[in-house]
């Protein structure tokens, strides 16, 4: 059997605890993951794709088995294109299942080989989002309880060089 490779798509904008938590979960149950920056078309985001993509590089530098990558286009040609078979998601409550769910069918409906798993992050942080991050850091708040230095960095430069 064909050693699985698996997808992690999302925005990432930027890359949270709670990403990561899913990261280092998928990346127990996988030999590789891509880390997919992916567009969402219904999200404008603050960070641009290489910013986004280089941060996560940063984070995982040290782990060869995980990959980062970005993509404008559709999940499942992406996961075609590089023969991937799993689609993986993080899933922090109830109210994140509709749409999960929605894009996992979708996702099947268009690519019936690709199966969509969902990892559970750990609950302190559930509540836990890149929208009220990126609200605390544009109004000052301490976010290090929630990102990495380098995304801290990142958002200390984004919103300092906006005032
Ligand atoms: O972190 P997000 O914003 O919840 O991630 C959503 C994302 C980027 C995974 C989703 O919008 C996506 O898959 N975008 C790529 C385009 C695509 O395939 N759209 C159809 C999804 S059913």
């Amino acid at each position: 059997m064909k050693p699985i490779l698996a997808v992690y798509p999302g925005s990432f904008d930027p890359i949270t605890y709670g990403h990561i938590d899913v990261v280092e979960r998928a990346a127990a149950l996988f030999p590789h993951l891509v880390i997919l920056v992916a567009r969402n078309t219904s999200k404008a985001p603050l960070f641009t794709d290489d910013e986004r993509i280089a941060m996560i590089r940063e984070v995982f530098r040290s782990n060869r088995s995980i990959e980062v990558d970005g993509f404008d286009g559709l999940l499942v040609d992406y996961a075609r294109r590089r023969k991937a078979s799993v689609i993986v998601r993080g899933l922090r409550a109830v109210s994140d299942f509709e749409i999960e769910f929605q894009m996992a069918l979708t996702n099947r409906k268009m690519s019936k080989e690709l199966e969509t798993i969902f990892l559970v992050p750990r609950e302190q942080y559930s509540y836990l989002n890149s929208t009220i991050v990126r609200e605390i850091a544009r109004l000052g708040g301490d976010v290090s309880d929630f990102v990495p230095p380098v995304v801290r960095r990142q958002l200390r430069a984004k919103f300092r060089l906006r005032k």
